[in-house]
């Protein structure tokens, strides 16, 4: 058995910059609500022209990470994608990865487990390096989710929370089993499916049929993302403490052995009712939906790159991945640096 060292982290996000000001010119809300609520005081956001969809700030992500790691895209034996805004309905993002980067034509799985996505990733990503199948690969977390979002007052409740990024990590086969990822825990409760949702397009509709309700009905909002906020709310700060505790009873250790925790950046209330009832330090958490938003399944590589850039983890260090999202999925990775 092997494991996986992570020797390459990259962050990229729009140049574009929307403030909580400037989302009052399109929907009735408040920077005050907003930074109240959520946190959050800015986003970036796609802009038509800048050449930034999910893959190609994927692609700029992971040319960082690639350097990084000093190794180049025929390195990579295999990629995994999160993400929940593709390029295109099919064929997932990781394929059009691995033709931008010039990777040989090595497998890309795309992972849809949207605010998790990032933490299965990972978890995969694992499991193909442990095995001795792969020795390097390249997880990815990438979204736009600003061209799809409802901007008018209807939508605020959803809106204003989502960014765009894309972070990029690269694995590498280790010997040493007593470091890299020591523990995974990954779940789901698709009960609640619909409670955090875009259901159309969809093959439960016909295209032809979707395309005339939504010509006959304007208030037809199918095609947004729906989101039943508090429902989610209280979900995510229970499943977000119980998925930390489950990688840590497995690897035999307390909260207080963590030293940064990578939240991902949901909302900023979560993460510190979450650092509350752990009680955890202000150093132990990692935040910076101040700056980005919900980046979904960027949010934690963009986050974990930011915090690495910042020196914020060393070596030897016990780092913790954690999500809550869409499906409802939910999950953790440990990882002694
Ligand atoms: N600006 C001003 N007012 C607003 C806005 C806004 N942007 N959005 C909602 N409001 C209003 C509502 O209309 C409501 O008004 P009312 O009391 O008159 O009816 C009031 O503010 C309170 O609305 P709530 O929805 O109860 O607000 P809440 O405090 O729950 O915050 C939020 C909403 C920020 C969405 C929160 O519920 C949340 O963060 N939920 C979890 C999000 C999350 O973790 N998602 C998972 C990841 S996402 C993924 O997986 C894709």
């Amino acid at each position: 058995m092997y494991s996986s060292k992570v020797i390459g982290l990259g962050k990229y996000v729009p140049e574009r910059v929307v403030t909580n000001e400037e989302l009052t010119h399109y929907m009735d809300t408040s920077d005050e609500w907003i930074r109240e609520r959520t946190g959050i005081h800015e986003r970036h956001w796609v802009e038509e022209g800048d050449g930034n969809n999910t893959a190609s700030m994927a692609a700029k992500a992971s040319r960082i990470a690639l350097e990084r790691a000093g190794l180049t895209p025929k390195d990579i034996d295999f990629i995994v994608f999160a993400t929940l805004s593709p390029d295109y309905y099919f064929p997932g993002s990781g394929v059009l990865l691995q033709d931008m980067l010039g990777c040989d034509t090595i497998g890309a799985l795309d992972v849809r487990n949207q605010c998790s996505g990032f933490v299965y990733a990972t978890a995969v990503a694992d499991q193909f390096i442990r095995s001795g199948m792969y020795k390097n690969i390249l997880v990815v977390g990438s979204e736009v989710q600003s061209t799809g979002l409802d901007l008018s007052t209807r939508g605020r409740g959803v809106s204003v929370i989502f960014g765009d990024g894309a972070g990029a990590m690269v694995l590498t086969r280790d010997e040493d089993t007593s470091r890299g990822y020591l523990a995974h825990s990954l779940h789901s409760e698709g009960k609640y499916a619909l409670e955090l949702a875009v259901q159309t397009p969809s093959n439960r509709v016909p295209t032809s049929k979707l395309l005339k309700r939504v010509a006959e009905n304007p208030d037809d909002t199918s095609f947004y993302p729906y989101m039943n906020g508090n429902f989610v709310f209280k979900h995510a700060v229970v499943r977000f403490q119980e998925a930390i505790m489950e990688v840590l009873n497995k690897a035999g250790l307390t909260p207080q052995d963590v030293d940064l925790v990578i939240p991902h950046q949901a909302n900023l209330r979560i993460s510190q009712f979450v650092q509350k009832m752990l009680k955890l330090r202000d150093d132990q958490m990692f935040n910076n939906i101040q700056k980005y938003g919900n980046t979904t399944a960027a949010s934690i590589p963009i986050a974990l790159t930011e915090a690495w850039e910042e020196g914020r983890i060393k070596d030897g260090d016990y780092v913790i991945q954690v999500a809550f999202g869409s499906g409802f999925t939910w999950g953790a990775n440990l990882i002694k640096w």
